[in-house]
């Protein structure tokens, strides 16, 4: 199965209430909390995280890209959220904020940018719900798809087969009509759409679409 998880850096930051609902044939709905430092860029946080869950009639999965994921991924596991994704790269206890994340309640889920080893992630399945591989560098939406970020999902499709973990896989940037099967083919399950649904002219039609596509790669 093809879950879509419209990314809101993509929405009106004005109007969110109404680009959620705008999407809400949605399977998971895509909040990226930045906070200037782990990435060049600023969104929002834990109130607006907490409100949003209120408002939101899907799941939400919070994707942190933030310093002292150790501290602070956790104070996200009580804001509401399904999922909550840390990066390995700023994380200094990888393995125990997967631990604390499942023991608050929440899926756990870990990150890796685009320079850092798929083994990175591989070595942390036991501990996480979801790995969430970056097809773009982090901080920003409507940059172009990383091909070459491909053996990444194939590894980790063929541990998570392997282990018969329930283990879901991530795409994350650049997730489009245009990319949507090859990140399919290649092993994700999961596939973030920021500028690609937000800036279609029917958005939920967008999701939609995206699904089909993805579903129909997984028949071919
Ligand atoms: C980028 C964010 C993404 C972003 C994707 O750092 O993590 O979630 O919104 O945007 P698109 O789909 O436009 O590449
Ligand atoms: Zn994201």
């Amino acid at each position: 199965m093809v879950r879509i998880a419209p990314s809101i850096l993509s929405a009106d930051f004005a109007n969110l209430e109404r680009d959620i609902l705008d999407v809400n044939d949605a399977d998971l709905l895509h909040v990226d909390v930045m906070d200037g430092h782990f990435v060049p860029n600023l969104t929002l946080g834990l109130p607006i995280v907490k409100r949003l869950c209120q408002v939101a009639p899907m799941r939400v999965d919070v994707h942190l890209m933030i310093d002292d994921p150790d501290t602070w991924a956790v104070r996200y596991a009580d804001s509401g959220a399904f999922s909550v994704t840390y990066h390995f790269e700023a994380a200094a206890n990888p393995r125990q904020i997967a631990r604390d994340l499942r023991a608050a309640g929440v899926r756990a889920a870990v990150a890796i940018k685009p320079g850092t080893p798929v083994e990175r992630a591989i070595e942390l399945l036991d501990e996480v719900d979801m790995v969430l591989v970056m097809t773009v560098e982090p901080g920003f939406g409507g940059q172009s798809f990383m091909g070459d970020m491909m053996p990444k999902f194939e590894a980790l499709r063929a541990a998570v087969d392997a282990a018969g973990a329930d283990v879901w896989l991530q795409a994350d940037g650049g997730v489009a009509r245009d990319t949507i099967a090859t990140v399919v083919r290649a092993g994700a399950d999961t596939l973030v759409a920021g500028s690609a649904v937000y800036h279609a002219h029917d958005r939920n039609a967008e999701v939609r679409a995206l699904r089909e596509l993805g579903e129909q790669a997984l028949r071919d």
